[in-house]
């Protein structure tokens, strides 16, 4: 079987060529499709970097209003799907009823497990995606605050009409504060897409089966609900609370995670591929620093994390492990200040990741690459003979 190489946790290993995101961890450097992600945060906005993503190039307005038409028309769900939810008891974890969810999608679109699908047709499951995922996600909320789904609004915008789904009340009129629709929109656009992290990988190797879109973005974002990943945004404002409640020593809890003999890390900190500081962070501070004065909020936690941030970035276990702030350091205290619950966090991350994991799919497929198939190296027994139970 030829000579393997052994590379756990694919540190140094290509698994692909891709054009759809540059990422340089040495200079901290992250562009997709060519486009620096400091200018797109800046100047575009979240449907049309999903669009570049997804299709390669800007799109013309046109195209723009023909995707974002189209995306409108399927926001709502099936209305069978609403009795999943309510099969869900209050306490479910909003991730895992949203991968539930994605995956039932197969159900309702059974052609969407066809995998000679014409463009067209892989379109349409495009589409109905990235329509459908910000109202299953407002709803898996609702489901466990007990309250009625909100249906959505299709006179609103992608993110104003999540954020309708998510707060507003039947009863009332509701227009979302343009502060919190402008720093959604920028912290979707930052999460777009991250080439072959843990989640984009895995809807790769799973898509590589020839399964469906759907159930492979319910992998990723499986893949993305652990703390070392997605998961991480939580985790990060958990530790900073705990860091307050136990009177806002951050010394000591440097010294955690310092200790190899204790497993506490640093949520927030380090990255596989960052070795300089992660672009997207910078850009999420200064964003922090914005929305919490505009929208009149102090939280006191962003100073403890400010306050972790200096002490770990001039201490030289941090320094010598070029462990720097990632994107999810200060992305939760921004959800915090526009009213998104703590464990809605990740699911805010997934909504921004889809155009990722869709654009890393539809490459791997229309490049026709083969199953993803790791090998191994066996550390086990040799042949042994089997010993009847009352022998043993
Ligand atoms: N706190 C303390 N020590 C750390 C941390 C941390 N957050 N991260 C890495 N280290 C140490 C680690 O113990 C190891 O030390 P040594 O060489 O002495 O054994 C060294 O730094 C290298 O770490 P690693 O675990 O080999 O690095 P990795 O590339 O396998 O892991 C990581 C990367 C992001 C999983 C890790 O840095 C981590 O666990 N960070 C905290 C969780 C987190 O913030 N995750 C979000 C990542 S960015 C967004 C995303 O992917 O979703």
């Amino acid at each position: 079987s030829g000579l393997i190489t052994l590379d756990v946790g694919y540190k140094n290993t290509g698994a692909t060529t891709s054009e759809v995101t540059f990422l340089d961890g040495e200079k901290g450097i992250l562009r997709y499709r060519g486009y620096s992600i400091e200018e797109l945060a800046e100047k575009s906005t979240f449907l049309e970097v999903a669009y570049l993503l997804i299709h390669g190039e800007l799109p013309t307005k046109d195209q723009f209003d023909k995707w974002g038409h189209e995306i409108t028309m399927h926001t709502l769900l099936h209305e069978d799907m609403r009795k999943i939810f309510d099969g869900f008891p209050t306490s479910a974890h909003p991730m895992g009823v949203l991968s539930s969810l994605v995956s039932s999608l197969t159900a309702f679109y059974p052609e969407s497990l066809d995998p000679n699908r014409s463009p067209d047709g892989v379109n349409l499951t495009i589409t109905r995606l990235m329509a459908k995922i910000p109202t299953i996600a407002a709803w898996s909320y609702k489901n466990e605050m007990g309250h009625p789904a909100n249906y959505p609004d299709n006179s609103k915008s992608y993110v104003a009409n999540f954020l309708w789904m998510m707060f507003g009340m039947r009863t009332m009129q509701y227009e979302p504060d343009p502060v919190i629709v402008d720093a959604l929109d920028k912290l979707l656009i930052l999460h777009a897409d991250h080439e072959q992290n843990c989640s984009a990988s895995t809807v790769r190797i799973v898509g590589s089966s020839q399964a469906s879109l759907y159930v492979s973005v319910a992998a990723g974002i499986n893949a993305l609900w652990g703390r070392l990943h997605g998961g991480a945004n939580q985790a990060v404002i958990e530790m900073l609370e705990q860091i307050k409640a136990d009177g806002g020593n951050v010394d000591k809890f440097i010294a955690k995670a310092k200790d190899k003999d204790d497993p506490f890390r640093l949520m927030g900190f380090g990255h596989r591929v960052y070795k300089n500081f992660d672009p997207r962070a910078r850009i999420i501070k200064a964003a922090c620093d914005n929305v919490l004065e505009k929208l009149g909020v102090h939280d006191s936690t962003l100073e403890i994390a400010k306050k972790l941030e200096e002490v770990a970035l001039n201490d030289e276990y941090f320094v010598k492990r070029s462990l720097y702030p990632n994107v999810d350091f200060y992305s939760g205290i921004i959800y915090r200040a526009i009213g998104i619950p703590t464990d809605m966090f990740t699911v805010m991350f997934a909504l921004g990741r889809l155009p990722g994991w869709i654009a890393q799919w539809k490459e791997m497929r229309e490049e026709n690459q083969p199953i993803g198939r790791p090998r191994q190296i066996y550390t086990g027994h040799n042949l042994r003979n089997y010993v009847s139970m009352n022998e043993r």
